[in-house]
């Protein structure tokens, strides 16, 4: 089209015969479905996100039975090694450096998997109430929280290139559904994470509230948004990344949840210097809503 962006088009031709009942012509009927087209899409999107969810909520639930039972076992070995130590102390039994040795790796090894089992269960309980496919209802939160839950999802994709600087607000709860803008936090901090460049990168993550509405800041110290392309963020499909690495749906998902929920996403952005997107949500958003 004149903006040069593919269409989408869907044709329908039908012959025209003359008496004879040879064909004479065609008419044909062109219809623009782009619109169509993009809606369709986005609905697989968000139906592979809902996918994602229960498929993750259903793995956090296996994880939890497994890693309660190491836990606990690992707990009740770290009493006993350090009732060994003490009964060879308490009965002035001396031990060769070998096997002091042994048995200090051994209470080492034991703290150090405690540790890691601690991470498994943290990873497993915001993995749940990221998905929160029990509760994908609405519901009063604080969106600190959620900012830090998500963070904790997308970290693996985050500590390679930047430090996160927090600056929260004491916010009161919000009405939502948080699942969703969770996933909002989601697509804006991948995005500022894509932004960055390594070892430099500074995403800073701000929330405060007035009587109306509460705010929450994402903003980075990375490329920024060339001028041109700040119009066309928000659009399905439009992406500078390469393929496989952007489809060009996450801010446009990200705008539809806050639209929902009556509020607004504003950017700045200045080419190599960075980015930042303020979401505005109001208290009385979906409050009255019917579900
Ligand atoms: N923080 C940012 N800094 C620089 N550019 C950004 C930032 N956030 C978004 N953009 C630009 O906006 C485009 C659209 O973002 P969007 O999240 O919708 O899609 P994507 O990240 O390309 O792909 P997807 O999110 O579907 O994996 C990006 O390709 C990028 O050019
Ligand atoms: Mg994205």
């Amino acid at each position: 089209d004149a903006h040069n962006t593919e269409r989408w088009v869907s044709t329908t031709k039908v012959p025209l015969h003359d008496s004879q009942g040879l064909v004479s012509g065609v008419v044909s009927l062109i219809q623009d479905v782009t619109e169509l087209h993009q809606s369709r899409e986005q609905l697989v999107q968000s139906d592979k996100l809902a996918a994602i969810g229960t498929l993750a909520a259903g793995v956090a639930h296996e994880i939890n039975n497994p890693i309660g039972f190491i836990n606990s076992n690992l707990n009740t070995m770290g009493k006993y090694i350090k009732k060994i130590i003490e009964y060879f102390e308490e009965n002035n039994i001396s031990i060769d450096d070998d096997l002091k040795d042994i048995i200090e790796d051994f209470h080492d090894a034991i703290k150090e998997s405690s540790e890691g089992t601690d991470r498994v269960k943290k990873i497993v309980a915001d993995l749940k109430s990221f998905s929160r496919v029990d509760k994908a209802e609405k519901e009063s939160v604080n969106l600190n929280d959620g900012l830090d839950t998500t963070l904790n999802i997308v970290w693996n994709e985050l500590k390679y290139n930047c430090k996160i600087e927090k600056d929260y607000g004491d916010i009161p709860d919000l009405y939502c559904y948080p699942n969703q803008i969770n996933q909002v936090f989601m697509n804006m901090l991948v995005n500022a994470g894509h932004a960055v460049y390594e070892k430099s990168g500074i995403i800073n993550l701000k929330t405060w509230a007035d009587e109306k509405n509460i705010y929450i800041s994402i903003k980075d110290n990375g490329k920024g948004i060339e001028k041109d392309n700040m119009a066309k963020i928000f659009e399905p499909f439009f992406t500078t990344k390469e393929v496989g690495k952007g489809t060009g749906l996450g801010l446009s998902l990200a705008f539809d949840i806050i639209k929902k929920h009556k509020g607004t996403i504003e950017v700045t952005s200045e080419v190599g210097q960075g980015t930042e997107f303020i979401i505005c949500l109001p208290f009385i958003g979906i409050e009255n809503e019917q579900a």
